[in-house]
């Protein structure tokens, strides 16, 4: 059977380099009639309920990215969650049947609740959050969603809620979707940490060529080398992370260098940087374009939206009646 993939990523702000390479060159292998890519800005409001204007120009800002960075509406579906009501109406329905105690032993919903600090997270949509990324998921009856690893108890928790309906409604009314994991394992920041728009440590899509080496410039390295003599470890180094994306075929020679001392770390970054820019500014030069016409992208994803609600309709329809709801 054909895969029909979802994925979905929060409009909180713009796209970074982690984003590309962590997730959406994993979608780009996806692309294709049953590929459907969503802009959850309805996700976005359960932590960014208090800034009002800001999620719909960073929707706006991610779709620029999603195509700049390659991804084709020719191909696939690309959508925004809001503009697709039945989102929020399997949600609502599959709220009636999750248990509290499923939503509140979710590690994610832990660990953002210490992290996104200063925030009143403890809100009934914030807890109910996997159950909307829940009804994303089935409403196209997904059997594959492109993810990080941070996603993980998500999908789980949305297989256990799938097999709830299934077993009180209808059987095999919503197949159980399987996490495709990326790859490329976490993607280092400036400082070395993983990167992230909270930690503000990104280089990211709309950054200009000259932001971006003045960024890498900036970037943390091999602590062990105070000195120009010292001798590097190259695999502790987010510098040599990036060298062996974008300069693979020399990796080797980069990282002997480095163990013996024979380069220097501000040469290193200059090279890495020069490599990182060929990646870095056809993107840059697309977004700037397509910023141009705001019109043009905002048609493309109402276009994508309605292709959307025609799948999502059907599927939200056949859950209210087995949940025997309606007329
Ligand atoms: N929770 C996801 C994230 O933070 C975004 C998301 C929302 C999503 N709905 C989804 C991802 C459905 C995959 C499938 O990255
Ligand atoms: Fe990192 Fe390059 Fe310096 Fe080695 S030489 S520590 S790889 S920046």
């Amino acid at each position: 059977m054909a895969k029909r993939i979802l994925s979905g990523m929060r409009p909180t702000s713009r796209l970074h380099l982690g984003n590309v390479l962590g997730a959406l060159e994993n979608w780009k292998k996806f692309e294709g009639d049953d590929a459907f890519f969503m802009i959850a800005d309805w996700h976005a409001l359960t932590t960014e309920y208090e800034s009002k204007t800001k999620i719909k120009q960073n929707a706006l800002d991610v779709v620029i990215d999603y195509l700049a960075a390659g991804l084709d509406p020719k191909k696939s579906t690309i959508f925004l969650q809001s503009l697709v009501s039945e989102h929020a109406e399997l949600a609502l329905i599959l709220s009636m049947i999750t248990p509290i105690a499923w939503l509140e032993r979710n590690p994610t919903y832990k660990d953002q609740l210490n992290e996104q600090k200063g925030k009143e997270l403890a809100t009934h949509g914030f807890l109910g959050y996997p159950v909307l990324q829940t009804a994303d998921i089935l409403l196209y009856k997904a059997n594959a969603v492109p993810v990080g690893e941070d996603q993980l108890p998500h999908l789980e928790l949305g297989r256990e809620i799938a097999r709830r309906f299934n077993f009180l409604y209808k059987k095999q009314m919503f197949v159980e979707a399987e996490a495709i994991l990326t790859r490329t394992p976490k993607v280092p920041g400036l400082d070395g940490r993983k990167m992230s728009k909270s930690y503000g440590n990104t280089i990211d899509l709309a950054d200009s060529p000259e932001a971006v080496e003045k960024k890498v410039m900036q970037m943390v390295t091999d602590p062990a080398r105070k000195k120009r003599e010292d001798k590097g470890h190259p695999e502790v180094c987010p510098v040599y992370y990036f060298h062996k994306i974008f300069n693979e075929s020399n990796q080797e020679t980069v990282a002997s260098e480095c163990r013996s001392a024979k380069r220097g770390c501000v040469e290193c970054k200059k090279e890495m940087a020069g490599y990182l820019k060929t990646f870095t500014v056809p993107i840059y030069e697309k977004r700037k374009q397509l910023e141009l016409e705001p019109q043009k992208i905002k048609d493309l994803v109402i276009e994508g939206s309605k292709k959307a609600k025609t799948i999502a309709s059907q599927t939200l329809a056949e859950a209210k009646d087995a949940v025997g709801i309606g007329i």
